[in-house]
């Protein structure tokens, strides 16, 4: 039993990195995390071009990402939530897997999960609910193909404008948005998945019920 993680944050060793990487250990099977930012893949174009063939017109590395997919057993994909929904690189990614879909529903049946990584705090109900966004942009995929969505991973990402220089003076920082007007780099701080015992035990959840519902 294979089990793929497909990271779509850019950021090096980044908290959605680190939360897929300890879903897929969770699991105890054999696992393999992709890092898209280490690969070329167009968004669908739409033609309807793999209908037939069941693979992409587009000559770019989300045919050999895609037949990885297909050869695994389960699927967990993390990505994060620029402007509140889930991040271009991996929704391009999602969309190129259409090609398992045509007349064989490859993906059905299979087990899956999503990590998201948001920076807007999950007790600010007035600001949009980035976190569940980016879950339903993964969730909806692998129920529309037939998937067994076992679960999600939310973890607190850090705020870009704690780390630009400007966050306590920029006229639209981000930190007074999401935490208040009396927020600064300081009060906010960089965040870590592996200082957040919500997220590392949703983390291993996640990776157990995968692998259990691998078993049945
Ligand atoms: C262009 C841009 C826009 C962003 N907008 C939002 C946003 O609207 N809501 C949010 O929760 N996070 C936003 N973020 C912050 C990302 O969610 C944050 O960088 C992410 O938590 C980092 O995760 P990582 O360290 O795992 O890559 C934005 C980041 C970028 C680069």
């Amino acid at each position: 039993m294979k089990v793929i993680g497909v990271s779509g944050s850019p950021i090096k060793n980044s908290n959605t990195d680190r939360a897929l990487q300890a879903v897929l250990k969770a699991t105890g099977l054999q696992t393999e995390f992709v890092k898209l930012l280490d690969y070329i893949v167009a968004p669908c174009r739409a033609c309807l071009g793999c209908v037939k063939t069941n693979r992409c017109v587009i000559k770019d590395d989300g045919i050999m990402l895609t037949e990885k997919v297909r050869q695994a057993d389960a699927l967990v994909v993390a990505g994060f939530t620029p402007y509140s929904t889930l991040d271009s690189r991996t929704k391009a990614f999602i969309e190129r897997l259409y090609p398992l879909r045509h007349n064989h529903g490859y993906m059905a049946g299979k087990p899956g999960g999503a990590v998201i990584t948001s920076c807007v705090p999950e007790t600010r109900d007035m600001l949009p609910p980035a976190s569940q966004m980016g879950i339903n942009g993964i969730q909806f995929y692998m129920m529309e193909e037939g998937m067994n969505f076992v679960g999600a991973v939310k973890v607190q990402g850090n705020v870009p404008c704690v780390r630009c220089g400007f966050g306590d003076q920029c006229r639209v920082s981000g930190l007074k948005m999401m935490f208040g007007q009396d927020a600064s780099v300081d009060s906010v701080g960089i965040k870590e998945f592996e200082k957040q015992p919500v997220a590392v035990d949703a983390a291993k959840e996640l990776g157990m019920k995968i692998a259990q519902a691998l078993k049945t």
